[in-house]
């Protein structure tokens, strides 16, 4: 399977994380004064994205509209193919030397609509697309990831300890095969303190080859 160079992913259940510590990465690269000319410019992007399609489908995890659990796996492969391909997508900015990180990425399609679809019809949507060179997966227990979202305003379809459960035990039967597929996969104890993580993630960002070399 084809790999992007210069792109990682941040995975991980529903509170874990990956949100905060993908603005704090940014912040860390943006806050280099004077500029670091050794860093690559760096571009932090999420899924489901903030385009049409990505909008209709947080309609849908907000619970406003209610479609069938293909119609959403095939909303998110399309959100998807626009955020690679589409109008400074994550093809052209890798490809021109910049590192990118999104905040989620196929993986949770696999996890989450593997549970709401079964595992065959997400694999067919996203079996085309390339894969990230590296993946950070935030690994945290659901009940811990549930307290930090009791803080937060609003659930959306997948909040819920019993879903969240499964999501963990999806993403660890998953991940190895990746990983032997040639993905670079560094596990993120996510439990630690928001300063701790964020050393932690910077650390395995240092390992990417366009930082490293
Ligand atoms: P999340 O990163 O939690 O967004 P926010 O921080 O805005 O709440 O992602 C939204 C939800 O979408 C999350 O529950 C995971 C789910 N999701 C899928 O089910 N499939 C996918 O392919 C993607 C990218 C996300």
């Amino acid at each position: 399977m084809l790999i992007i160079h210069n792109f990682a992913v941040f995975e991980g259940l529903d509170g874990s994380g990956t949100t905060t510590q993908l603005r704090l990465l940014a912040e860390r690269f943006a806050g280099r004064s004077p500029p670091d000319p050794e860093l690559p410019p760096f571009f932090d992007t999420f899924e489901p994205t903030d385009g049409p399609v990505g909008r209709l489908i947080r309609s849908v995890l907000g619970g406003e509209i209610s479609l069938e659990p293909a119609t959403v796996a095939g909303l998110f492969a399309a959100d998807r193919h626009e955020h690679l391909y589409g109008k400074n997508g994550i093809a052209g900015r890798c490809g021109q030397g910049g590192l990118v990180v999104s905040d989620r990425y196929l993986f949770s399609s696999l996890v989450y609509q593997g549970i709401t679809c079964g595992e065959e019809l997400p694999r067919k949507l996203n079996s085309s697309f390339p894969l990230p060179e590296f993946l950070l997966f935030f690994d945290l227990d659901p009940r811990a990831a549930g307290q930090r979202l009791k803080a937060r305003a609003g659930r959306d379809i997948y909040e819920h300890l019993e879903f969240q459960t499964r999501v963990r035990e999806r993403y660890h039967a998953l991940l190895p095969e990746y990983a032997e597929a040639g993905v670079r996969v560094e596990r993120i104890d996510a439990s630690a303190g928001i300063g701790e993580v964020a050393e932690a993630v910077w650390r395995a960002v240092q390992k990417m080859p366009i930082i490293s070399r």
